[in-house]
């Protein structure tokens, strides 16, 4: 794995365009599974997770062009039902495709996602959801099979927790079931599902409610060609926002949806960020030193999990004790140690960190455990004093189109050294 040599002491300055967001076209792609006619998605970030995406699609039968920023979904010959382990062992978010592949061929057989650095991330919500559809569920060697076994005329799923992802493989299977009308209750409202609930529409599917915590479902007999616009990505846009603060500088963040991003604006605000909110640009500057602010991170529209890494940087340089406690990941504090070996001065317990604010962090060779923590880890060795290697840096690439272009832009001096294995990256 790769690593970023950081320089510190940096004060960004500048503008950074936004990319379309990671978590809104992922589901997305898995929902282009619905049609046998032509999609094409623009505004459709390169990262990892979605050339990972684009080759499962291409692996189950399907025609994938991604020529630039559109992605260009056909379908080639008949879908194979079976996902590789291999495949979904990179990407969790793949298992969305069991559904759209069982509601389109009759069944599927996808790999189990493993777990990951932030949580063990069952997905025992969207097994018993596909059941309350009508599909027969299958779970031995590592791999879950879906097989449709009966037409429901009326499917009432309520989830335990508002789990996006869960919401997101059910509204999408939902869609495809002509003469079946789904509720789903307690569902997420984050800004992605109200986007792929708009992509649905587009294709000819029936879906109402997205942004609410009642999703109702009409399913449909087909779905049609449609070409359509990703939404911006409110988390790259968090990152960045934070991390003009945490530098002590000023900029501009543009191609946001400034609604989408309320509750960290809410709480940059309180840390003392002055913020001008346009249309479509959100500018910030920060002269001062951070004062230290509670966060809560909870199911949109709470404070968002993926932000609560970056902004513990900004509160371990803040002035006096913060309090941060993490409601949809328990465990999704592995960044800590990190910072610690960085000067942050940290307690964590349970699922709550302390943070008692310092002057200032010192660079110090880190390593990088999940794409949100690494992110956190380069904001830090931004601002750190001296210079900071962050290793397993990949992570990164997961998750922010052009990273290192886009925080050179702002000022940054960051030194990408390729893993051996990473010589031959796609991006
Ligand atoms: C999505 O993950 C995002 N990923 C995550 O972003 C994000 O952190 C998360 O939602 C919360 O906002 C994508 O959209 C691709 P969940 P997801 O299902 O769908 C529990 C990033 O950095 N749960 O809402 O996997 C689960 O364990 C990534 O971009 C069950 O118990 O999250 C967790 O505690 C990281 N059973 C909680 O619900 C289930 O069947 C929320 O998970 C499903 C979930």
């Amino acid at each position: 794995m790769g690593k970023f040599v950081v320089q510190g002491d940096t004060v960004l300055e500048g503008e950074v365009k936004i990319s379309g967001a990671k978590n809104a076209a992922l589901p997305i792609m898995a929902a282009s599974i619905l049609c046998d006619e032509e999609v094409v998605l623009e505004n459709v970030p390169r990262l990892q997770d979605v050339f990972v995406m684009k080759d499962i699609l291409l692996s189950i039968g399907f025609n994938v062009i991604f020529d630039k920023n559109t992605l260009i979904v056909s379908r080639a010959k008949d879908i194979s039902c079976e996902v590789p382990y291999e495949l979904v062992r990179k990407m969790r978010a793949s298992f969305n495709v069991l559904g759209p592949i069982a509601a389109r061929a009759g069944k599927a057989r996808v790999a189990l996602p493993g777990g990951c650095s932030i949580g063990v991330r069952p997905v025992d919500f969207h097994l018993e959801g596909l059941k309350k559809l009508g599909f027969s569920i299958k779970v031995e060697h590592g791999f879950v099979e879906a097989t449709f076994e009966k037409r429901v005329e009326h499917a009432t799923i309520t989830l335990p927790f508002p789990s996006v992802g869960a919401t997101e493989h059910l509204m999408t299977t939902a869609s495809l079931l002509e003469g079946t009308h789904t509720i789903i209750e307690n569902a997420a409202m984050e800004p992605e599902i109200v986007d792929l609930q708009n992509f649905l529409n587009a294709m000819g599917g029936n879906v109402k409610g997205a942004g609410t915590s009642r999703i109702e479902v009409e399913g449909v007999k087909k779905m049609n060609s449609v070409r359509y616009r990703i939404i911006p990505d409110r988390i790259e846009a968090g990152t960045y926002l934070i991390a003009i603060a945490a530098s002590g500088g000023m900029g501009a963040v543009k191609n946001v949806i400034p609604s989408h991003l309320a509750n960290p604006l809410g709480k940059l605000e309180q840390i003392g960020a002055d913020l001008r909110i346009y249309k479509d640009t959100i500018e910030i500057s920060m002269e001062k030193r951070p004062k230290s602010v509670d966060i809560t991170t909870n199911p949109y529209p709470g404070f968002p999990t993926d932000l609560q890494p970056q902004m513990m940087v900004l509160l371990s340089i803040a002035n006096g004790v913060s309090v941060i406690t993490e409601n949809v990941f328990k465990t999704r504090f592995l960044h800590v140690d990190e910072l610690k070996r960085m000067g942050a001065d940290i307690e964590v317990s349970g699922n709550v960190a302390i943070v008692r604010g310092v002057k200032k962090l010192s660079g110090a060779p880190v390593e990088g455990t999940d794409l949100r923590a690494t992110a956190a880890l380069l904001i830090a060795g931004i601002i750190a004093e001296g210079s900071t290697e962050i290793s397993n840096v990949e992570h990164i690439f997961r998750g922010y189109e052009n990273v290192v272009e886009k925080f050179e832009n702002l000022g940054a001096r960051i030194e990408y050294v390729p893993g051996e294995t990473e010589k031959n990256r796609e991006n």
